[in-house]
């Protein structure tokens, strides 16, 4: 027992993607490219693609958030504060949180958006910590969720392999046991902009028909200039955080990076000394969701997962925004109350 101020901790976990799966090979058949340009170059088979023109990245988000519900079987009106992540939002305004909290039956809940690129989920838990040790919350529900087709130019090989569509949502609770969350490292450094954006639709450049015609609400990126920064500073961030807590890797049960390429992943593990069967791997299957990969890696690998694990989530995104979380984890595997699976809590 400890007797100090309560900790966070992650209690439940769950994901959606939509169902369509966008392959290589169909992607071959749409820009100049190969299925194995893609696998060497970035490590992705497949993608899901939201294809209902009516939905948008609140509904992924809201699907995650029920599934959520269900499985912790939280009712919605016990929520306190619902947070959406991520870079897709539904509107420039209202906040995406909103229209969450509305579809998935959040009443009694306050709510708020939260943009730090694809380190959106992993600034959204930082910035969410204090809510639980201060007792202002009890029950806060974090969803990263990204409709990331609404911004990919189809007809540009450089980016359009990268992208999918998903989303994920934690419930974060109190516990007086000494697991959660323990520290963080959080980085930004807005003269990265350059090279990572989508640069009309906001304020500095509204939409016109010349920024349609110069295709600029499409995602832009400078890949090797990201990459390069993406490697270094997750796996600086990531060793920093390591030797300021006396962490060695044998104490580490799993990294779980940003999926937003196989390389970035394993020079990010192998700065770790961790080997690559502690590292949370689905860029495969899902590409670079952005705020929804780590929450989707958790998802996915929810089984395998012991309390007291030491686990170490590092990400890197536009901005550049990065930066690394260690957390204990809470329960062991997979926890869903509706099947009577406590997940040893
Ligand atoms: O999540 C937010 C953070 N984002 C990231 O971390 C992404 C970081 N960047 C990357 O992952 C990589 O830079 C990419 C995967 C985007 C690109 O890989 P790269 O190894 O850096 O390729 P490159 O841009 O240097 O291009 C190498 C060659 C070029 O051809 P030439 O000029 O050498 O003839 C490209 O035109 O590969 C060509 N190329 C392609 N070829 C086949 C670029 N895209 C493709 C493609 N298929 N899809």
């Amino acid at each position: 027992m400890n007797n100090s101020k309560p900790k966070a901790v992650i209690t439940g976990i769950a994901g959606y993607v939509p169902d369509y799966v966008l392959t290589n090979e169909e992607l071959a058949h749409m820009v100049d490219t190969t299925d194995e340009w893609i696998m060497t170059r970035i490590g992705i088979r497949e993608r899901r693609i939201l294809k209902d023109p009516k939905k948008g990245t609140s509904d992924i988000g809201a699907e995650a958030v029920k599934r959520l519900f269900e499985k912790t079987q939280t009712r919605p009106e016990e929520v306190d504060l619902l947070v959406w992540c991520g870079v897709s939002a539904d509107m420039i305004c209202p906040a995406t949180a909103n229209i969450i909290a509305d579809k998935a039956g959040v009443k009694n809940a306050f709510g708020f958006d939260i943009n730090a690129g694809c380190s959106s989920f992993l600034f959204a838990l930082i910035t969410l910590v204090p809510f639980i040790e201060t007792g202002r919350c009890k029950k806060i529900v974090l969803v990263g969720a990204e409709k990331l087709s609404a911004y990919v130019d189809y007809t540009d090989r450089a980016t359009c392999p990268l992208f999918g569509d998903g989303a994920a949502a934690v419930l974060i609770e109190p516990t007086e046991d000494n697991l959660g969350f323990m520290d963080s490292i959080a980085r930004v450094d807005g003269s990265g902009r350059k090279y990572l954006n989508i640069k009309a639709g906001g304020s500095l450049m509204p939409s016109t028909v010349e920024t349609i015609m110069r295709r600029q609400h499409y995602i832009y990126q400078e890949g090797q200039a990201v990459f390069k920064a993406a490697v270094s500073n997750m796996a600086d961030t990531s060793v920093e955080l390591m030797e300021r807590n006396g962490l060695a890797a044998d104490d580490i049960a799993w990294l779980i990076p940003h999926q937003a390429n196989l390389r970035i992943i394993s020079a990010t593990g192998n700065r770790m000394g961790l080997p690559k069967e502690k590292v949370m791997i689905n860029i495969d299957r899902y590409g670079n969701t952005s705020s929804a990969t780590v929450p989707l890696c958790l998802w996915d690998f929810e089984s395998q997962l012991k309390r007291g694990d030491n686990l170490i989530i590092a990400t890197f995104g536009a901005g550049y925004t990065w930066g690394a979380i260690y957390l204990k984890w809470a329960y062991d595997g997979i926890r869903d109350l509706s099947k009577g699976l406590t997940g040893g809590i």
